[in-house]
């Protein structure tokens, strides 16, 4: 459990732009269940996903950067802000453009964010509950006045399209948020954060090469070992166990209760995972906002497009209490709780 203490500080942080932005290119369940045995009626039944975007490789656009710049750009014109006002950017993803350098820095040239210092972080599907944290923290303390913060990822470059007992997850796409320094007192504000991380279940959900460890050699390749191994089941369980401890834990250190939660954006891994987390928290699954049947799961980004996805279309509404919960590979957890 964290224990993260959540220190009074001169300044507080609140989200002014949200942005999105997908590949074009639609796959269904029934185009996955000609190349792969499954079927559609199981896909949607055991993970309520019926399509994911899949990038194309070929297309800059749609590389990972591509589709972080365009969710930026989207962010930064909602939020009123040039490029050139970010103080920095922090780009949660674990499928980089490149190992060198950070797609942040990929980021910040496409958009000319001249003035932005930009890194990645990777804690996987929690890396954007990582990355808003981080970002609010230095607002805090006056280390940065803004930021842009990104969860974007290209998952479909690191599945092994041959496991059905994976490749029906995933997708690819990006989200992004704006963060401004505002008044500690101000109700619309970022309030807490809780982050976890248990490296000693790394082999729930790992990619066995292609860092340093393992080079991709021809035999490596053949055994796809530079692609996603998960052990789906395992992951399941505790993903519903730490998202719900994490969960309670933001209600508690705010001193709330799930009726004063307006809605929950978790991490749209499997929509079983989300509705057992509403049910262990006693939360009607009408406040669980979802957008995993369109998208599937595209790791880091699937917090942010749901939140904007909620804010263009008017459900998110000032005052209203929201809770980020997320769990992901490490395996990572995170909590973050705001007021719109
Ligand atoms: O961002 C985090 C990433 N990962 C996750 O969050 C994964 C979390 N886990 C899950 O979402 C689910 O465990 C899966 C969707 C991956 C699998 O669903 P499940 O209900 O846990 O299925 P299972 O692994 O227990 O398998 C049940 C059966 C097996 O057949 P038998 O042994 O009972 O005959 C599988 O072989 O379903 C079979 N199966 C499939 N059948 C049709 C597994 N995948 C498929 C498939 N189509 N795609």
């Amino acid at each position: 459990m964290a224990t993260q203490p959540q220190v009074p500080s001169a300044f507080a942080s609140r989200i002014i732009g949200t942005g999105s932005h997908f590949p074009q290119k639609i796959l269904t369940n029934g185009e996955l269940a000609k190349t792969v045995d499954t079927t559609d009626e199981w896909i949607q039944e055991r993970t309520g996903i019926h399509s994911r975007h899949i990038s194309n490789s070929s297309n800059p656009a749609e590389w990972n950067s591509g589709l972080a710049t365009e969710a930026a750009r989207k962010a930064l014109e909602m939020a009123g802000k040039k490029p050139e006002d970010i103080d920095a950017i922090f780009l949660a993803t674990c499928t980089p453009d490149t190992l060198i350098p950070s797609t942040a820095c990929w980021v910040q040239k496409n958009l000319g964010a001249k003035k932005a210092w930009a890194l990645d972080l990777n804690a996987a599907c929690s890396g954007f509950i990582f990355g808003l944290s981080f970002a609010d923290q230095m607002i805090r303390t006056g280390f940065i006045r803004n930021a842009l913060v990104i969860g974007s990822d290209v998952l479909s470059a690191f599945t092994n399209w041959n496991d059905r007992g994976s490749c029906i997850l995933f997708g690819d796409g990006a989200g992004a948020v704006v963060v401004e320094q505002t008044s500690p007192h101000s109700p619309h504000r970022i309030y807490t954060s809780h982050l976890k991380s248990d490296g000693a279940l790394w082999e729930l959900f790992h990619i066995p090469a292609g860092g340093s460890r393992v080079e991709v050699t021809p035999e490596v390749f053949e055994r796809k070992d530079h692609k996603m191994q998960m052990k789906g089941r395992e992951i399941f369980k505790e993903a519903v166990r730490t998202m719900t401890e994490y969960a309670e834990l933001a209600l508690s250190a705010n001193r709330l209760t799930t009726a004063d939660i307006s809605w929950v954006i978790a991490h749209q891994a499997n929509a079983r995972i989300i509705e057992s987390v509403a049910k262990r928290l006693d939360l009607p699954l009408e406040k669980m906002l979802m957008n995993i049947e369109r998208r599937g799961n595209n790791s880091a980004a699937t917090i942010p497009t749901v939140l904007d996805e909620n804010v263009r279309n008017q459900k998110i509404q000032p005052g209203q209490f929201i809770l980020l919960d997320a769990f992901g590979a490490g395996l990572t957890t995170g909590s973050l709780l705001l007021r719109w």
